[in-house]
């Protein structure tokens, strides 16, 4: 396939482009920088953004007056297929998953149970209920982490070895919703960026903290990222063929991210699919992209146009 250029995204959009950003997730704030960081990349290279935060009541009808726009929301209500349907119901094109695909993304509970079912690693779990064996599930599954189902960037996630530990980590992530144990997994944590169907560079992640939380993610300095990822060549490959077929299976498209962990043993583990992960410039698909060769207004192109040629829900039917 011959690259779109920036003048065929131009023609495409009509010269503007909404860039939807905010919302009401608690990831609200990490959103309005992916935000701010596209619209830029965008108006540099000439087009014409408004940025729309789909907390305000009138979105739809902002967004209704475009033919395109760029998904820039992460969590709840904007990566999980609500926003998706409402503007696949408008005909507006718009990047990265779709609404199945975006709605399976947030749960990382059914993702797993998918992921099994293709025959493809990720950690042994459990979910958790008030009424759970707490010893029991300790005796199964030794240390573990503890997760709510539909939350990103960490939250609510606590470690546990003991019974009484892991009771007060199901309190802590309980009130976001379903909660599940998954093994914990000593080892690398390396995350891989996919782009129009094909991995990027891996990128592994090393924290001093107990895990990659809110505050390694975002706050911290100490933080390391290393692109290239320090894995030989064929197990690179090993870990972007996996991140590959997980996106896959969940019936991903555009772009996203998938959290891997790799065990002592060598073993890899999915962690989970991100359908619109951070776009800061700080942030880990740029990072990625940066070492295959693209800066950041070249990504952000890269993505739209991919969303330009698969085209709206109507168009991808056949309809007029
Ligand atoms: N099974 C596991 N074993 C060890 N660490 C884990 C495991 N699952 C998650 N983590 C840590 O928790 C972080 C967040 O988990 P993840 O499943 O990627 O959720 P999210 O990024 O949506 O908050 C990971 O980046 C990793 O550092
Ligand atoms: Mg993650």
């Amino acid at each position: 396939m011959t690259p779109m250029s920036f003048a065929d995204i131009q023609r495409a959009v009509g010269g503007k482009l909404a860039v939807l950003l905010g919302g009401n997730s608690a990831e609200r704030e990490i959103s309005l920088k992916s935000g701010a960081a596209v619209s830029e990349a965008f108006r540099r290279q000439g087009l014409e953004i408004e940025a729309i935060d789909v907390a305000d009541r009138d979105w739809m009808q902002r967004v209704q007056k475009f033919s395109h726009c760029f998904i820039a929301l992460h969590g709840p209500g904007g990566e999980d297929g609500t926003v998706q349907g409402a503007l696949e119901c408008m005909g507006v094109t718009y990047t990265g998953s779709g609404v199945m695909a975006s709605a399976l993304g947030m749960d990382k509970l059914r993702c797993k149970q998918l992921w099994l079912s293709a025959g493809l690693n990720t950690p042994r779990f459990t979910t958790l209920h008030a009424h759970t064996d707490w010893q029991a599930t300790v005796d199964e599954l030794g240390p573990m982490i503890v997760k709510p189902a539909c939350e990103g960037s960490s939250i609510g996630m606590s470690r546990a070895e003991a019974a009484a530990e892991l009771e007060a980590a199901w309190q802590t992530a309980n009130r976001y919703g379903q909660v599940f144990a998954e093994q914990w997994i000593s080892g690398g944590e390396y995350t891989v960026a996919i782009l129009d169907d094909a991995a990027l560079p891996a990128i592994k992640l090393e924290t001093d903290a107990a895990f990659y939380d809110f505050e390694a993610k975002y706050v911290s300095n100490e933080t390391r990222y290393l692109c290239p990822c320090g894995l030989s060549e064929e197990d690179e490959l090993e870990l972007q063929q996996l991140a590959l077929s997980a996106f896959r299976e969940v019936g991903c498209r555009g772009w996203g991210r998938v959290d891997v962990m790799r065990a002592a043993d060598g073993d890899f583990y999915l962690l989970e699919v991100n359908t619109v992960p951070g776009m800061t410039d700080h942030s880990l698909v740029p990072m990625a992209a940066k070492a295959a060769g693209l800066d950041f207004d070249q990504l952000v192109s890269r993505i739209l146009a991919a969303a330009i040629a698969g085209g709206n829900a109507a168009e991808r039917q056949g309809a007029p």
